[in-house]
């Protein structure tokens, strides 16, 4: 999707962070802004900086681990803004807990967030999307941890949602293939933003246990490299711009996704010499 002005985007997870960031970068391209979050008053911070830059916004509430949620935001955009163009399914929650340690309402919470909410948001927006007859794209927020599994920092469950993610943005792809509607999947390594902090947003009927990896050793302020929210948005907006599949916003991380399909190349030629 060449043109963005004046299209209308709708952003997930838009009242911190990378969604937050993505939200000012798309009203500043002259796009009018859904800023979607669980956190209300988070988005409606987000909407008052795009007005307070003379952009077009509106906060919506939202949680996407609900399919009926991502419905009424649908509902939200085409009432106030007439559709979507850009759909960017960004929400997501992060625990840091070894794997042994991960209880079920741990993997139920990062599921449901990082996985299902982006499926419901595809099946809430999509269609209509598609409907409205005009060009679009939809980026779906994965990781780094999406392309290879790092087990520090107890990244286990959210490895495991991220590589969903990076799958179903490989086969929406290949299934929009022509329709008009191009997608990204997002894929960055470390950002300045407060994912070690996403207790915060934790529901009440998900209780979590203390984890042996504290919220502030998992801080990603603390990983070389670190980027800016702002920086990552520039990222995503060439990414639509150009059609890009994946987006990697931290080049210097491809040696760790290379290891990885190193190994499985080697398993393959394990396989085909003992046969
Ligand atoms: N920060 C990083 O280092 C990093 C790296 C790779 C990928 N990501 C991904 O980027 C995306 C954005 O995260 P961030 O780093 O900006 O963190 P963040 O915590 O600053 O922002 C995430 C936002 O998602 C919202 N959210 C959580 N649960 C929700 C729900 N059920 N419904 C709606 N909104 C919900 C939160 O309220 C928050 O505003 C996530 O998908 C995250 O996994 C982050």
């Amino acid at each position: 999707m060449k043109e963005l002005s004046g299209k209308v985007a709708v952003i997930t997870g838009a009242g911190s962070g990378i969604g937050a960031s993505l939200s000012a970068a798309c009203a500043a391209e002259g796009m009018r802004v859904v800023a979607a979050d669980v956190d209300e008053a988070g988005a409606a911070q987000t909407v008052s900086g795009i007005e307070g830059a003379g952009g077009k916004a509106v906060a919506a509430a939202v949680d996407v681990r609900k399919r009926a949620s991502l419905d009424a935001l649908a509902d939200t955009a085409w009432q106030t803004f007439g559709g979507c163009h850009l759909l960017c399914n960004n929400a997501g929650v992060m625990v840091n807990k070894p794997l042994l340690e991960l209880e079920e309402s741990d993997w139920r919470w990062i599921l449901d967030v990082n996985l299902m909410g982006i499926v419901h948001g595809l099946g809430a927006f999509v269609p209509r999307m598609k409907a409205q007859g005009a060009e679009g794209h939809v980026v779906n927020t994965a990781s780094m941890a999406g392309l290879a599994a790092f087990a520090a920092m107890g990244l286990g469950a959210y490895t495991a949602s991220k590589f969903a993610a990076v799958s179903v943005s490989e086969i929406l792809a290949q299934e929009l293939e022509g329709s008009g509607i191009g997608v990204s999947v997002l894929c960055p390594g470390a950002v300045m933003t407060r994912i070690h902090e996403s207790d915060r947003v934790r529901p009440m009927d998900l209780p979590g246990t203390t984890p042996s990896i504290l919220a502030s050793e998992a801080n990603p302020e603390h990983v070389a490299g670190v980027q800016s929210p702002d920086q990552i948005a520039q990222t995503v907006l060439r990414g639509v711009r150009e059609n890009r599949l994946y987006l990697i916003t931290h080049p210097e991380m491809k040696p760790a996704v290379e290891s990885r399909f190193a190994a499985i190349s080697r398993a393959f030629d394990t396989a085909a010499a003992e046969s």
